[in-house]
């Protein structure tokens, strides 16, 4: 074992052999899902609370799936975020869910670092499933492991990530991990879309489809995540689409065999044409979330080894 340590909270930082790790033990367990067997007494007695104060359809399913294919105990919690005291509240339930003795907690917050602070106030082994801007490291797992599987590798490939970088953790998440398994990053938006120094990221930054697209070996496009925009940061949808919307003109620019992928929830008509998103030739969008399941169960599995197997100072 080389993942080294306790909790994911982040991609940044992870080396190498810790990512890959992950990837391959996931890849296992596509195999395991696709024959239909469960592995269910890895996790039997384990409790795994989802607690999701944000909304999220296929992230919380997905954990509910994973943990649930491994044998634990799982519970969904769904929290409102209209508390006014929000990191008292947050305190509160750290030492409610410690009381109740749960092994795995998946915490989805609009607070960047939410769950950073909750992995210091519990037992628990803490999975962020998306803080804020800040990371969601699954996601990046899952895109990862669905692009090595098509491409045999990181290693090299052209990635273009485009739309709201500024506001996606996605987009965050991924730059760390690809940049890190030796993919060249480029990011591609309007500049009220890119965040300040986002080149001191290692990734080059674009302000056109055309020149940002052009030999492109994936296609990463984004959500604009207008919950999070304090003002209008674009002039309309149906400006943006024209301009940043991936159809097949644009993809046109990229390599001839690109492939495209999306997080989900989609925008179709904003940043997205159905004509792509459902294009089977072109289009992950799907495998991506098969793959979120296998990682996931990768991510409890790993997390849920006793301390003795992890190798520290691999950091
Ligand atoms: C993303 C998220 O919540 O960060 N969705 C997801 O987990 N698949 C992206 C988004 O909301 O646009």
């Amino acid at each position: 074992m080389v993942y080294p340590e306790r909790h994911l909270l982040a991609i940044e930082g992870l080396h190498p052999p810790a990512i890959a790790q992950l990837l391959d033990l996931a890849d296992s367990y596509v195999l395991l899902n696709r024959s239909g067997k469960t592995q269910r007494d890895l996790l039997r007695g384990k409790t795994l609370i989802n607690l999701f104060y944000e909304d999220s359809t296929r992230t919380r399913t997905s954990f509910e799936l994973a943990g649930k294919r491994l044998g634990a105990d799982v519970i969904n919690m769904s929290v409102s975020t209209s508390s006014v005291n929000k990191g008292e509240t947050l305190l509160d339930t750290a030492a409610t869910l410690n009381a109740m003795h749960c092994d795995l907690l998946v915490v989805r917050h609009d607070q960047s670092g939410a769950p950073n602070l909750l992995a210091q106030k519990v037992d628990a082994a803490v999975i962020n499933a998306g803080d804020g801007t800040h990371e969601h490291p699954t996601q990046a797992l899952l895109d990862a492991l669905t692009i090595r599987r098509r491409r045999g590798r990181l290693e090299g490939l052209t990635i273009a990530i485009c739309g709201d970088v500024l506001h996606s953790r996605v987009a965050r998440s991924n730059i760390h991990l690809l940049t890190t398994m030796g993919s060249r990053v480029r990011v591609i938006a309007p500049p009220t879309l890119i965040p300040a120094q986002a080149e001191e990221l290692g990734v080059k930054v674009f302000h056109d489809m055309r020149s940002g697209l052009a030999g492109a070996d994936i296609v990463m496009m984004l959500r604009l995540q207008k919950e999070r925009m304090a003002q209008s940061l674009v002039p309309s949808a149906r400006e943006y689409f024209r301009f940043f919307g991936l159809d097949a003109e644009k993809l046109a620019y990229a390599k001839p065999d690109a492939l495209v992928m999306h997080p989900g929830p989609m925008n179709r008509g904003v940043e997205i044409d159905s004509e792509v998103a459902d294009d089977p030739e072109r289009s992950l969008i799907r495998e991506q979330v098969e793959m979120g399941v296998a990682v996931r169960m990768a991510v409890l599995d790993t997390l849920s080894r006793p301390a003795a197997e992890w190798a520290p100072n691999v950091r």
